[in-house]
């Protein structure tokens, strides 16, 4: 039997471990316990808590869902106004704004902090002697709603602040957004369930905050970024925005990685171009960046304008929503056979490219949405992502339109279509019979990022499965010049066309010839992407580097039980029951062998083999702010050279990189006489090894 001494230390013990756990995964991006381990130390927490009731703290971990749902939200007046941001959408906009700001300081070239527009709902946080208090949206600027109780579910968002030296009062302001992974997980999950889904990843932030039940609002995933401070009293602020930021992420508050420091128009465009150019692959929704001038002296000289200040600018990436008409809806049927509803659009330009398809999702979704042939529809187009259907306009709705239904066979082998229980996809019941299934697992095989067979686009692909007797993606190895060149002639014959392949002998016979040689130039790959191509449920990309890099070779991979492939970060009973599942085939086995016959092959290795490169074993720490980048990119161009990114110096630091303004931890490493790079240093390294 515990004592309640015991219990105490003990309770103590877990809380700094959760809050560590807590700022390791949120401020420094360096997750430093597994999901499972945390939610036991939590467990344990509250377990505990409920057995001593006099241990609960209010800013106790264990006391972020509050119990009690709200009936209205109070408001909020907020003593310094959150201001908004002026925006620009020209780089002339934004020439105008700095020329305005030297003109009136009399100062060349001035710094400013370049940093990502998040896209979700700025809020406001107070701490009064570094204890979280309230929580509020922006509303009007002037008042707004208290959310504390929902706020308080967020992980990132510190319930205490960490370190001593911040000011009694301090409002934090800042970003709650959506992560994108996050977001498309929630709806896939939505869809399944038949449940609504969310727009888009702002939405979803704004949403959530709104829920007056704080229950719902704890199981939406939702993050953090703090920009700003709004009042304080009983303590100062360093004289620079930069430097307040650095203080914030002491402090406990996560702050963006691809903050930097420019200096001038061509320092802020080349910003704006540098993270543009990265919009895609960033794991948040950002619709543009602001410039703040980093000097406060400079921000009190400029002052305001109505409602936005003269020393920030927003400078916003083109739309990623627009509207046009839906010309038809047509089903698609996929690799593993799902019916998807896709909607043919009025052909429509978004965010730089023209979109004339748009995915349903499913007929679920079709029916939520009630998107009808001749609607006028919100589409979005987000990175990489297919273009979905946001909304309908309904406003817009032309007479005489019905509700669309699923067709009840496949569209392509008229096998039919049937929905399994519970679930919220129609799928072809035609199996690899059906030409539809086996073309797209044929065009995964040889996409870019799988075996990627330059020239084997979609056509062909149609042709060689209609005419060219090519069943599974194996059979692709077996092909010679002349059976291209005989199933050219055939699908010439069927089209009715000139028939190349008499007139251009020479012309068709040197496609073919290309084809078969992009086809042998594939059999050299790597485990990785021979394991995306096989196109197993559930198994992405990053799945599929996961398994590779732990188990090392496919032997290795086709020996493990379902207790092995659940010890590989990230994959769950259900990921590691498809990959199972799709072993077990015979046919799979069948294609993965005559793969193997046919010769491909890539490196393997023995299991679970530490990282390579010139920085491998080594542990560095970024610190201050850098020009040439912001700490994302340095980071991730560190980690590409086998190196280790950490977030706080100790003895094992092996070094520090230092930018202008670095501050404790650059003192730390000093005192422990760990090695100092400026950033010359490190662009000369990372231009030396390629990184
Ligand atoms: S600063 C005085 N910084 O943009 C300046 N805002 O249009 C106040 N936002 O309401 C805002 N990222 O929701 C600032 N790095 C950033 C931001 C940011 C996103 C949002 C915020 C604000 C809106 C202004």
């Amino acid at each position: 039997m515990k004592t309640a001494e015991d219990a105490r230390r003990r309770a103590l013990r877990l809380r700094a471990q959760i809050e560590d756990a807590n700022y390791r995964y949120y401020v420094l991006d360096e997750p430093s316990i597994a999901d499972a381990e945390y939610d036991r130390l939590l467990r344990e927490l509250e377990e505990l808590e409920r057995a001593h009731p006099e241990l609960v703290a209010p800013d106790s971990p264990t006391q972020r869902v509050g119990a009690r749902p709200a009936s209205e939200f109070a408001e909020v007046r907020h003593e310094i106004p959150m201001l908004s941001l002026a925006n620009a959408f020209r780089d002339e906009e934004v020439a105008d704004f700095v020329r305005r700001i030297e003109d009136t300081l009399g100062v060349k070239d001035p710094a400013f902090s370049t940093e990502p527009k998040v896209d979700g709902l700025a809020i406001s946080l107070r701490y009064e002697d570094g204890v979280f208090v309230r929580g509020a949206t922006r509303g009007d600027g002037t008042t707004g709603e208290d959310v504390t109780a929902n706020l308080r579910t967020v992980r990132a968002v510190p319930l205490h602040l960490r370190g001593h030296d911040w000011p009694r009062v301090l409002e934090v302001r800042g970003e709650v957004y959506m992560p994108k992974a996050a977001f498309a997980a929630y709806n896939a999950q939505a869809l399944k369930r038949g449940e609504k889904t969310l727009a888009n990843p702002r939405n979803g932030a704004a949403g959530s905050l709104r829920q007056l039940d704080p229950q719902v609002t704890a199981r939406r995933p939702l993050a953090f970024f703090a920009y700003a401070v709004g009042v304080i009293d009983g303590g100062t602020l360093p004289p620079t925005h930069s430097q307040t930021l650095a203080r914030l992420r002491e402090w406990g508050f996560p702050v963006s990685g691809e903050i930097g420091l420019a200096h001038g128009l061509d320092g802020l465009l080349a910003y704006y171009r540098r993270i543009g150019a990265r919009r895609d692959a960033l794991p948040y929704e950002i619709d543009g960046v602001v410039y703040k001038l980093d000097r406060y002296d400079g921000q009190r000289a400029m002052g305001f304008v109505a409602r936005a200040p003269r020393w920030a600018l927003a400078h916003k990436f083109p739309a990623q929503e627009e509207m046009t008409t839906v010309e038809a809806i047509e089903v698609q049927i996929g690799r593993t056979g799902a019916a998807t509803p896709v909607a043919r659009l009025a052909p429509v330009p978004v965010a730089g490219v023209t979109v004339t398809n748009a995915t349903l999702h499913n007929a679920d979704q079709v029916a939520r949405l009630d998107v009808r042939v001749g609607d006028t529809v919100i589409v979005r187009r987000a990175g990489d992502v297919i273009p979905e259907v946001v909304r309908v306009v309904p406003e817009r709705r032309p007479r005489g339109t019905h509700p669309w239904q699923m067709p009840k066979h496949c569209p392509v082998c008229r096998s039919e279509l049937v929905r399994e229980e519970g679930e919220a996809v129609w799928r072809c019941s035609g199996g690899l019979y059906c030409p539809a299934q086996r073309k797209e697992s044929i065009r995964h095989f040889a996409s870019r990022r799988a075996l990627d067979i330059e020239g084997l686009g979609e056509r062909i692909v149609d042709d060689l499965v209609e005419l060219g007797g090519v069943e599974s993606v194996a059979d692709l190895y077996r092909l010679r010049v002349d059976d291209l060149l005989a199933m050219k002639r055939r699908a010439e014959e069927r089209d009715g066309t000139v028939p190349e392949t008499v007139k251009k002998g020479r012309i068709a016979s040197k496609w073919a010839e290309n084809l078969i040689a992009a086809i042998a130039r594939s059999k050299d790959t790597t485990l990785e992407r021979f394991l995306y191509a096989l196109g197993i449920p559930e198994v992405g990309e990053a799945t599929a580097k996961a398994l590779a890099r732990h188990f090392g070779s496919l032997d290795a991979l086709l020996a493990a039980g379902e207790a092995e492939l659940t010890e590989v970060p990230d994959i769950g009973p259900v990921v590691a029951g498809c990959i199972l599942a799709f072993f077990r085939e015979r046919h799979n086995r069948a294609v993965i062998e005559a793969l193997r016959a046919a010769g491909v092959r890539w490196p393997e290795h023995a299991p679970r083999r530490a990282s390579a490169g010139p920085l491998a074993g080594k542990t560095v720490v970024l610190t201050g702010t850098l020009g040439a980048f912001t700490r994302d990119e340095a980071k991730e161009r560190l980690e590409a050279l086998g190196a280790k990114v950490a977030g706080s110096v100790s003895k094992k630091t092996s070094f520090v990189v230092a930018g202008s303004e670095a501050g404790s931890k650059l003192d730390k490493a000093r005192e422990l006489g760990v090695e100092i790079w400026d950033e010359a240093r490190l662009q000369t390294f990372l231009e030396q090894h390629g990184g």
